[in-house]
């Protein structure tokens, strides 16, 4: 069956924040319970020369230190998401940088008090995810596999 739609690939870090507050689970379950695919995870160790061009956009920002440092503050947990519309759609679950503005049923709206320690970075089109995800995998650790559910998420036009 030939399907008329594009899937997506993003990126998702679950921050320091999350893990040290032991959101890992609740965090990830929300992508699967969606019906996203998990294309690839893994735990690392952020480093400055990689947040200087992570955060390039917030290079000349008062706080651009201060978001590197707490980002290395420990591991972190990227994940590469897959859906049709997953940029946009992770960004939803997400909610806005602001935590204590963002909207309850969203994760920063649940869990975050902040707008650094926000719990999750989320890649904001599906250009910068191209670029993003290339830095944070290589092509061997995002897997093809086919998620059995997929005839029962989408329609064979989804739009
Ligand atoms: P940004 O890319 O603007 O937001 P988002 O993560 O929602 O795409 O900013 C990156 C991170 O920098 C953000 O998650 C938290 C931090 N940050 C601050 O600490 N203060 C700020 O005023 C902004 C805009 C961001």
């Amino acid at each position: 069956m030939k399907f008329a739609f594009m899937i997506e690939r993003t990126l998702v870090i679950l921050k320091p924040s999350a893990l040290q507050r032991g959101l890992v689970g609740e965090v990830t379950h929300r992508f699967e319970r969606k019906g996203l695919r998990l294309a690839g995870m893994k735990m690392m160790q952020l480093t400055d020369h990689l947040l200087d061009e992570h955060y390039a956009h917030l290079i000349n920002k008062p706080f651009f230190q201060r978001v590197k440092d707490s980002m290395m503050a420990a591991p972190v947990i990227a994940c590469c998401i897959e859906g049709v519309d997953a940029v946009q759609t992770v960004r939803t679950l997400a909610g806005p940088t602001n935590g204590r503005l963002a909207a309850p049923g969203t994760i920063r709206g649940d869990y975050s008090m902040s707008v650094q320690e926000n719990i999750i970075h989320t890649s904001d089109s599906p250009e910068n995810a191209a670029v993003e995800l290339t830095r944070f995998f290589k092509p061997e650790e995002m897997f093809a596999y086919k998620q059995v559910a997929f005839d029962y998420l989408y329609a064979t036009d989804e739009y």
